[in-house]
């Protein structure tokens, strides 16, 4: 495995890439895992906290970095390459920034958009200059930030890019919370109150309809006293509000802080058979 730092002897062109911020977890290494296993092609990762998709500076400025840790997991996990640009690299001072375009599944009020204005601005952005810079042919993105991974699909279909788009499920802790790199700011008391999130998943599948499924939701986030961003069931593809009577996939996805930490979670959910 080799570490590159410059897009310079990067030769990664064909390969499967997989996206992240680094302080990498084992949903990260999931990720590198499921393209180990999908492809004999090169498996490039790419560390890049990304200056762009921020939009509080303290949360920046206090994202972990570790890259020779992150590599060493790398290798382990299968990647043949890990990049590890600097802001420069990504975002050439000299160059003007591209406009990219952003698909309107980005851009739904109550969900990301409402809490961190600009942020998928920033994913797709990066998300476009990795992809210009390592020409993959497919890249992996998990299913915990939903949103995310159907904007990123979005932006590659209006884009006209030949890279296929897989996704890896969510990698939990063994009593539900979904694995983040945010779950080190939990105190002990709060890291037991996230459960909740997954509680609340789990409980939105008793309900008939998504109204009485997002109450469930709102529900047990109350239980603990959360800062609830959103609870809410949308179609699982363009993230608008369910239509009545559609037999289309959907999704509930719960955001909330807790004890000041943002945490997000998701699940498929279809409506409780009645008999
Ligand atoms: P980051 O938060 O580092 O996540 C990198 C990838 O890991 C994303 O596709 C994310 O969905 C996935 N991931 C994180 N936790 C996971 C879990 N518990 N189970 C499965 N997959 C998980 O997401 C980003 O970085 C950035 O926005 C990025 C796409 C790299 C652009 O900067």
């Amino acid at each position: 495995m080799r570490i590159e730092l410059t897009a310079d002897k990067l030769n990664a062109a064909g390969c499967a890439l997989i996206p992240t911020m680094g302080a990498l977890h084992e949903g990260h290494l999931s990720l590198v895992r499921l393209a180990r296993a999908r492809t004999d092609r090169p498996v490039v990762a790419t560390v890049f906290v990304n200056p762009t998709q921020f939009n509080d500076p303290a949360d920046l400025e206090r994202y972990p970095r570790d890259l020779e840790r992150d590599a060493v997991l790398c290798a382990e996990a299968g990647a043949d390459i890990v990049f590890a640009p600097a802001v420069e690299t990504v975002y050439p001072p000299d160059q003007p920034r591209q406009p990219v375009t952003i698909p309107p599944v980005a851009h739904l009020p109550q969900l990301e958009d409402a809490g961190r204005p600009g942020h998928f601005e920033g994913v797709c952005q990066v998300v476009s200059r990795l992809f210009d810079l390592c020409q993959p042919v497919a890249a992996v993105f998990g299913e915990k930030d939903w949103q995310q991974l159907q904007t990123v699909r979005a932006m590659v279909t209006l884009q006209h890019r030949p890279i296929d788009i897989w996704a890896g499920p969510i990698v939990r802790e063994s009593d539900g919370l979904a694995m983040s790199s945010r779950n080190t700011h939990l105190d002990d008391k709060h890291r037991l109150d996230a459960r909740a999130l997954y509680r609340a998943l789990n409980a939105s599948t008793n309900a008939p309809d998504p109204s009485s499924a997002e109450a469930l939701m709102h529900a047990e986030l109350e239980a603990i006293n959360a800062d609830i961003q959103y609870a809410a069931v949308r179609d699982a593809e363009t993230l608008m509000p369910l239509v009545e009577h559609t037999d289309r996939p959907a999704r509930a996805l719960v955001c909330a802080f807790v004890g000041g930490v943002r945490l997000l979670d998701n699940a498929p959910w279809q409506p409780r058979r009645q008999d």
